[in-house]
């Protein structure tokens, strides 16, 4: 077991950079998640951490060994792979127990891994096919497999769940935590689910363009988000965030004012979650609009209000109905609001 400890990272291929200057140390038996879209760079840096990709710049640590010039099988870390990476002439099982015979591990021990591990991903009945006769789900359950049937030091997983459907996923994602739970080996895991980041991280790093915008428990990240970035990205559907200004403690939208107690700022972003506003009669409420949509999640509503040019998504009670078209009340609550300068995207705070 031991920790990961990124020192000043960058990549860049020519003029593309994609990983620019990241300090990041992973503790002993943590289990940190790389949230970010598409092309931020989360995959690279799991690849420099596997050995696949050579950092342009910084050092990489396992445990207090600099692994920069080690070759990935030296680096004891297993990887499951975004697109598998799996052996097409192997048979599951084979592929499965790889991983224990580059390890040397006694052969007399080795139906029993794999059968025991191809159980707790539901690949018991496929052992014998190749992996062309898998779907991608079931190619992603292999992978998943090949990574968890020994110890190894670290856990690098890329997306290992996005290929499942959705009842699976959410079955693995259970048996991932009571993995983590059982085995305690310090993990890195990537994704752009953001539940699946939140359900499973100690840590969450959340990654923006090569950097990384902000690193906290899950409940900081969505409860206080350092930036607008993290704010919009976070929660799902995302916060509403809606331009105007900050004037003598009162934030001003051209539909409603909310009175926030903060400096003054001359465009500030007001920001708030779906899950606090509340839907209530036009003529009681902060402020009004008319039903642009009605969805039904069947835990509950989410309704969404057309101002001039903005839109405010409201979460409401699984019983609320409304058409399109109605006007609707809103109430605004300010301790329920985020306010961020929108030129630096940074938070105010009060
Ligand atoms: N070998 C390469 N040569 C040049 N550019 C690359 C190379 N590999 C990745 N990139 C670029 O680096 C950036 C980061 O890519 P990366 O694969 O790390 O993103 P990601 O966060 O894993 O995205 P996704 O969620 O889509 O998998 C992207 O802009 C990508 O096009
Ligand atoms: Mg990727």
């Amino acid at each position: 077991m031991a920790s990961v400890k990124l020192e000043n990272i960058s990549k860049s291929w020519g003029n593309v950079t994609a990983v620019k200057n990241i300090s990041l140390t992973i503790q002993d038996q943590e289990f940190l998640v790389l949230l970010g879209p598409s092309g931020c760079g989360k995959t690279t840096t799991m690849r420099m951490i596997a050995g696949l990709e050579e950092p342009s710049k910084g050092n990489i640590f396992i445990g207090e060994k600099r692994v920069n010039d080690e070759l990935p099988k030296d680096r004891d870390v297993a990887m499951v792979f975004q697109n598998y990476g799996l052996y097409p002439h192997m048979s599951v099982y084979e592929n499965i127990r790889y991983p224990l015979k580059v390890r040397k591990v006694p052969k007399s021990l080795h139906e029993n891994l794999v059968r025991k591990t191809a159980q707790k991903v539901e690949l018991e009945d496929l052992l014998n096919r190749r992996p062309r006769e898998l779907s991608g789900g079931q190619r992603q359950r292999v992978a998943l497999a090949r990574a968890i049937v020994r110890a190894p030091t670290v856990f690098l997983m890329d997306e290992p769940l996005s290929n499942l459907d959705a009842k699976l996923r959410v079955n693995m994602r259970a048996e991932l935590k009571h993995l983590q739970h059982e085995l305690k080996i310090t993990t890195i895991y990537v994704t752009h689910d953001q539940i699946e980041a939140m359900t499973l991280a100690d840590r969450v790093a959340v990654m923006d363009h090569g950097i990384i915008s902000q690193l906290d428990s899950p409940e900081k990240i969505y409860n206080d988000p350092a930036n607008l970035f993290v704010a919009g990205f976070i929660g799902s559907p995302s916060m509403n965030l809606v331009k105007g200004e900050l004037k003598e403690g009162i934030f001003k939208h051209s539909n409603f004012s909310v009175k926030v107690g903060l400096k003054e700022c001359s465009e500030a972003t007001l920001g708030v979650r779906p899950e606090d506003l509340e839907l209530t009669n036009p003529e009681k409420a902060v402020c009004s609009g008319r039903v642009y949509s009605f969805e039904l999640t069947g835990e509950s509503t989410l309704v969404t209000l057309q101002f001039e040019e903005d839109r405010l998504t409201v979460r409401g009670h699984n019983k609320y109905r409304v058409e399109i078209d109605e006007i609707v009340g809103v109430n605004i609550f300010p301790e329920k609001c985020y306010i961020f300068e929108t030129e630096t995207q940074q938070r105010l705070r009060r």
